[in-house]
């Protein structure tokens, strides 16, 4: 896909055409974050329109129930279905094998359930996600049983990464997820096995999820700039 946009908005525009992806009677996992909020509007843009009919969200996120609600997306839970036909998500780095680091909303943990139980699960970002190795821009996100803070901190410090814990924006104190647990942002020098550090952090007490994400997505949506033009590419 190819378009000309004045001051493009790649992410608006990989956003919306993941859409596209999405069929009637569908089972949708709703992504969080500002690219997928793109996809979310298409869609419900799309049902109003007639071209969609049917379709059911499962939102991985407070922030994508509040918006499939605002766009009309009816939407259920894991308890009400046997599997979800797709899930399109954001992404804050993707790696050439397609692994991920996610949680810059603190929502990946429900992300990891619900893009991991899809059967297609198709990541969108803008080329500034794009790296040759995790961790390179973007510390792992790591979500934290409140009264175990302390003791995660020093088990990840022993495995050589410096956490931090996420604070609030126009909220005094720790960031606090949906499911009311804290977040810390962990720094490696190197992500040399991100399959092996994302099950050594789960296997900590007290850790809840990691925002490393491997042999999870199946397709990459990138909005890039190629001489001069905003398109899509896929892998
Ligand atoms: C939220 C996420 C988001 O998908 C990720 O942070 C990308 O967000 P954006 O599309 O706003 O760049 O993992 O937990």
């Amino acid at each position: 896909m190819t378009t000309n946009l004045s001051q493009p908005n790649l992410k608006q525009l990989v956003g919306v055409t993941a859409a596209q992806e999405v069929q009637s009677g569908m089972i949708v996992g709703l992504g969080t974050g500002s690219t997928t909020a793109y996809m979310i509007e298409e869609l419900g843009a799309r049902l109003a329109a007639g071209t969609l009919r049917e379709i059911v969200g499962i939102p991985t996120s407070f922030q994508a129930s509040l918006l499939a609600k605002e766009y009309g997306i009816p939407l259920c839970t894991l308890d009400d279905v046997s599997k979800i036909d797709i899930a399109i998500d954001g992404a804050d780095e993707v790696d050439p094998a397609k692994n991920l680091i996610k949680g810059g909303g603190a929502a990946h943990t429900r992300e990891k359930i619900i893009d991991a139980l899809a059967d297609l699960f198709i990541v969108v970002v803008d080329q500034s996600k794009l790296v040759q190795k995790l961790g390179s821009t973007f510390a792992v996100p790591v979500e934290v049983i409140p009264m175990a803070i302390a003791p995660v901190t020093r088990a990840i410090e022993q495995l050589g990464g410096k956490p931090e814990l996420r604070m609030g924006v126009k909220k005094v104190g720790p960031v606090i997820t949906d499911q009311g647990n804290m977040v810390l942002d962990v720094w490696f020098e190197q992500i040399a096995d991100p399959a092996n550090l994302e099950k050594t952090l789960n296997n900590i007490p007290g850790v809840l999820e990691n925002g490393i994400f491997v042999n999870v997505a199946d397709i990459i949506l990138v909005g890039e700039i190629i001489d001069g033009e905003a398109r899509v590419r896929k892998f």
